[in-house]
C-alpha cells in the first residue's frame, strides 16, 4: 500500500480532513499516512468503506474515537463496542419509532417558531445575525427536549447548565484535534485548569442528569402506563421516559451515558448541517429562490407537518446535497480487531482508520462535477440518496451496523427549520464578514466555520406567522450575541462559584495552545497554525520558556507512545512466529 510520510505542517492548523483530500490526490484511495510513530490507513473508496461498515463490520472497533470520548459518552453508543454496544443499541434505537419522530416534528415547528422570533428580532434591530451560534442554540434546546424532555431555553438565556454543556462539548473537540493526549497526563500542571473545568462542567451536567432521571422516574411512576410497541407518554414524550417505561435494567451511570450521546450525536451534527447549508444557499440565490417557492407552496406559513415532509422535497434534496458537501462528522474512526483483508491488502490487528467520507463525498471518479453545489443531481422523483442507492460512496448518516439511529429525526429537524427560515427571510452573507464570499473550516468532531457566519437576513414580503409580528419575541436588548447570564432554573443545581470560569478557561487555552504546537514540533514542524483553542482558526503565539516546556513535555509522550507500538509490533512478531 503507498505510504504518505505525513508532513506535520500540512496536517497541523487545518481540519484534518483537509490535507486528507490532498494525499487522496497524490496517493490514491488507499494509503498509509504515517505522523511520527502513528501510523493510520485512509481509505476513500466506497468498495473498501463498505466492506469496513457492512460485511466486516464485526472486525472493527470505534478505536481512537472511544479514547477520545470515553470522559464524556463512557460506554453510550457512540464510543461502545462488543456486548455493551449490541444491548444499549438494541435498547435504544426502539425508543426513535415513527409515533416518536412525528410528534417531534410539532416540537421543531414551535422551536422555529421561537427561533424566527429571534431573528425577527434582530432583522428590526439592523443586526447582523451569526447563525452558527444560532443555530448551534436551537439545536440544543430540541435536543434537550427530545432526549429528556428539558428546556434548555438557550435562544433566550445562558445559565451554568448550558454553560457547563458547551465546556464539555468544547472539551471534546479540543480532545478531538489535539497532538498528543495531554489529558492522561496528571503532572502537566500547566493544563490542570482546563481539566478542572472540564472535571467541574461534568459534575454540573451529570447532576442535572440524576434530576432530570429521577424526575423521568416519577412521571413514569405516577403515569402507570402499559409499556406497548411505539409506547410514548402524553406528560413527557422522550428517549429517556421511554428507556425508563421500557423496564431497561440499567445503571444511572450507563443511563447518563446513553442520554451524554444522543444529546452531543443529535446537537452539533444537525447545527452543522443547517449551518452549511444556509451558507450554501446564501451563496446560491437561485436555489434559495427555488425552495422558498416550494415552501410557500406546501406549507406557507404554519409549521410544517409531518405530511409535509414528503412534499418538501427540493428542500430536502438541498440538504441531501450540503450532506455531501460538507459531512458532519468529515471522518469516520475506526480500528481493526483482528486481522483483515481490505482491497486485497492483509492488515494487523490494531491498525487505526480513517475513513474519509469528505474524500468519498468529493471523489470525481464516483460523483460528477463533485465541488459542485447541485441539489439536482438528485432528482425529487426518485428515492431519497442514502449509502446503498449511491453503494457506499454516500455516507451522511454512516452506513451498516453502526449506522446513525438518529436520522430520520435530523433530516425532519433539518427540512422544518430550514423551511421556517427560508419562508420567513432572505438572506445574504455580510460582505464585511465574509469579504471572498467564504467563512473559512475548522473541525472539532463536525466541520465548524472559522469565525461564525454572519448573514443580513431581509423579512420576506408577506410571509411569516404570528410570531413575526414582535407578539412571541424575547425581550429586547440582548442581540443573539451578547446573550446574557440570566436566571437560573429553579430545581437544576448551578455551578459553583468560581469554577470553569472565562479566565480559568481562557488559561487552558493558552496551554492547550502549547500542547500543540508542541507536539507538531515535536513531530518535526517548523512553523504550525494551530487553531487557538483547537476550534478558532488564528495563529499561534506560544513562544519562550513555556514553549520549550511544552516541547519537552511532547517529546516524552511522543517517545513513549513510539516505545508502546514498537512494544506491540514486538510482540505480534513474536505472536507470527
Ligand atoms: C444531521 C444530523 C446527524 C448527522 C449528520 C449524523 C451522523 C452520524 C454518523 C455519520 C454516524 C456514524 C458514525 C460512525 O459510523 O462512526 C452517526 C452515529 C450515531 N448517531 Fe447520528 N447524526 C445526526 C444526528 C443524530 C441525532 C439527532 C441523533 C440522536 C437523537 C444521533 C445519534 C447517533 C448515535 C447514537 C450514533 C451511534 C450509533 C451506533 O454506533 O450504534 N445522530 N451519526
Amino acid at each position: 500500500m503507498p505510504v504518505a510520510m505525513g508532513d506535520i505542517r500540512e496536517i497541523a492548523g487545518q481540519p484534518v480532513f483537509v490535507p486528507l483530500f490532498t494525499l487522496f490526490q497524490a496517493y490514491g484511495e488507499m494509503f498509509v499516512l504515517a505522523i511520527g510513530p502513528k501510523k493510520f490507513v485512509v481509505v476513500s473508496d466506497n468498495d473498501v468503506a463498505k466492506e469496513m461498515l457492512l460485511t466486516q463490520a464485526s472486525s472493527f472497533s470505534k478505536g481512537l474515537l472511544s479514547e477520545i470520548l470515553e470522559f464524556v459518552m463512557g460506554t453510550g453508543l457512540i464510543p461502545a463496542d462488543g456486548e455493551t454496544w449490541k444491548i444499549r443499541r438494541r435498547t435504544v434505537v426502539p425508543s426513535l419509532h415513527k409515533k416518536y419522530v412525528a410528534s417531534m416534528v410539532d416540537m421543531f415547528g414551535q422551536c422555529g417558531v421561537h427561533g424566527s422570533a429571534q431573528l425577527a428580532r434582530s432583522e428590526k434591530a439592523g443586526t447582523v445575525v451569526e447563525m452558527e451560534n444560532f443555530y448551534s442554540r436551537l439545536a440544543l434546546d430540541i435536543i434537550g427536549k427530545a432526549v429528556f424532555n428539558y428546556d434548555f431555553d438557550s435562544l433566550k438565556k445562558d445559565d451554568p447548565v448550558i454553560k457547563a454543556v458547551y465546556t464539555v462539548l468544547r472539551e471534546a473537540e479540543y480532545r478531538s484535534v489535539t497532538f498528543i493526549p495531554y489529558w492522561k497526563v496528571p503532572p502537566l500542571q500547566w493544563l490542570v485548569p482546563r481539566q478542572k473545568a472540564c472535571t467541574e462542567a461534568l459534575v454540573v451536567v451529570n447532576d442535572t442528569l440524576n434530576m432530570l432521571i429521577e424526575r423521568t422516574k416519577k412521571i413514569v411512576e405516577d403515569e402507570d402506563e402499559e409499556f406497548v410497541e411505539e409506547y410514548m407518554s402524553k406528560a413527557d414524550p422522550s428517549i429517556l421516559n421511554f428507556l425508563i417505561a421500557s423496564g431497561d435494567d440499567v445503571t444511572s451511570k450507563q443511563l447518563r451515558d446513553d442520554l451524554m450521546t444522543l444529546l452531543i450525536a443529535g446537537h452539533e451534527t444537525t447545527a452543522a448541517v443547517l449551518t452549511w447549508t444556509t451558507y450554501l444557499l446564501a451563496t446560491h440565490p437561485e436555489i434559495k429562490a427555488r425552495v422558498a417557492a416550494e415552501v410557500d407552496e406546501v406549507c406557507g406559513d404554519r409549521k410544517p407537518t409531518i405530511e409535509d415532509m414528503m412534499n418538501l422535497k427540493f428542500t430536502t434534496r438541498v440538504i441531501n446535497e450540503s450532506m455531501r458537501l460538507y459531512p458532519q462528522p468529515p471522518v469516520l474512526i475506526r480500528r481493526a480487531l483482528e486481522e483483515v483483508t481490505l482491497d486485497g491488502y492483509k492488515i494487523a490487528p490494531g491498525t487505526d482508520f480513517f475513513i474519509s467520507v469528505w474524500n468519498l463525498h468529493r471523489n470525481p471518479r464516483l460523483w460528477e462535477d463533485p465541488d459542485t453545489f447541485n441539489p439536482d443531481r438528485f432528482p425529487i422523483d426518485e428515492k431519497m440518496p442514502n449509502e446503498v442507492t449511491e453503494n457506499y460512496a454516500y455516507l451522511p448518516f454512516g452506513g451498516g451496523q453502526r449506522k446513525c439511529v438518529g436520522d430520520q429525526f435530523a433530516l425532519f429537524e433539518s427540512i422544518v427549520t430550514l423551511a421556517m427560515v427560508c419562508r420567513r427571510f432572505d438572506f445574504e452573507l455580510d460582505p464585511t464578514k465574509h469579504p471572498n464570499g467564504e467563512c473559512g473550516m475548522t473541525t472539532g468532531a463536525t466541520i465548524h466555520t472559522v469565525n461564525g457566519l454572519h448573514l443580513k437576513l431581509t423579512r420576506r414580503e408577506g410571509a411569516g406567522g404570528a410570531e413575526m409580528t414582535g407578539a412571541d419575541t424575547y425581550a429586547v436588548g440582548a442581540s443573539l450575541d451578547e446573550l446574557d447570564s440570566v436566571d437560573v432554573q429553579a430545581g437544576v443545581p448551578t455551578a459553583g462559584e468560581g469554577s470553569f470560569d472565562e479566565a480559568d478557561a481562557e488559561a487552558a487555552k493558552d496551554l492547550k495552545e502549547a500542547a500543540v504546537v508542541a507536539g507538531a514540533k515535536a513531530a518535526g514542524a517548523a512553523a504550525v497554525k494551530s487553531g487557538r483553542g483547537g476550534s478558532k482558526g488564528e495563529d499561534a503565539e506560544v513562544t519562550g520558556e513555556r514553549f520549550e516546556e511544552a516541547v519537552k513535555a511532547a517529546e516524552e509522550i511522543i517517545a513513549k507512545e513510539a516505545e508502546a507500538v514498537k512494544a506491540q509490533e514486538t510482540v505480534r512478531a513474536n505472536n507470527a512466529e
